[in-house]
């Protein structure tokens, strides 16, 4: 069984795991205890009773009526399940009830299966980065109006 819930201190070994085995940039785990903290409503995890995190969604607020997502995967394993859109779901309408009106996002230009994600969504292609990943890849900006 999947449980969408609140990031706690308590997952973030796992996470920093998740993190350390999709994306090839570095973070100092001060970063997710940090940003948990200021912004506790914009970070979740997708727990498999019990105890087991298979993903997690990382948010910041940008403005009063913006949130920008940082960082989201699914370990590799239980992708295709629904986990992904689940947590996409819940953060949608946790901010919705703070009356958040945007979420923006950028993905790398060549991530063709989190565009497919996204667009599922209701995620619009807005602007493009040049350069903006530490290995110069591009990125695209994507946003959904709440
Ligand atoms: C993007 C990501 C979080 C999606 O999580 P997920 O749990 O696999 O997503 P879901 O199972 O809810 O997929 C929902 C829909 O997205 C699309 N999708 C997801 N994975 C896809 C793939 N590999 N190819 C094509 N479409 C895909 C499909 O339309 C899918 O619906 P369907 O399975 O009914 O066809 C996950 O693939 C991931 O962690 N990717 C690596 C990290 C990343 O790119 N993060 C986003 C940028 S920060």
């Amino acid at each position: 069984m999947v449980l969408i819930r609140r990031f706690e201190p308590r997952d973030l070994d796992q996470v920093l795991q998740i993190v350390f085995e999709t994306f090839p940039e570095r973070y100092n785990p001060n970063v997710f205890i940090n940003l948990h903290q200021v912004y506790p409503d914009c970070f979740l995890v997708a727990e498999i009773i019990p105890a087991k995190i298979a993903g997690f969604l990382l948010g910041a607020k940008t403005n009063v009526d913006s949130v920008r997502i940082l960082l989201f995967a699914v370990k590799r394993e239980y992708r295709r399940k629904g986990i992904g859109s689940k947590m996409l779901k819940r953060f949608i309408r946790e901010m919705l009830l703070q009356n958040i009106k945007k979420i923006e996002l950028e993905v790398r230009r060549d991530n063709k299966l989190a565009l497919n994600f996204y667009k599922k969504h209701g995620f619009n292609i807005v602007d493009i980065i040049p350069s903006f990943y530490q290995d110069k890849q591009s990125a695209y900006v994507l946003r959904k109006i709440l």
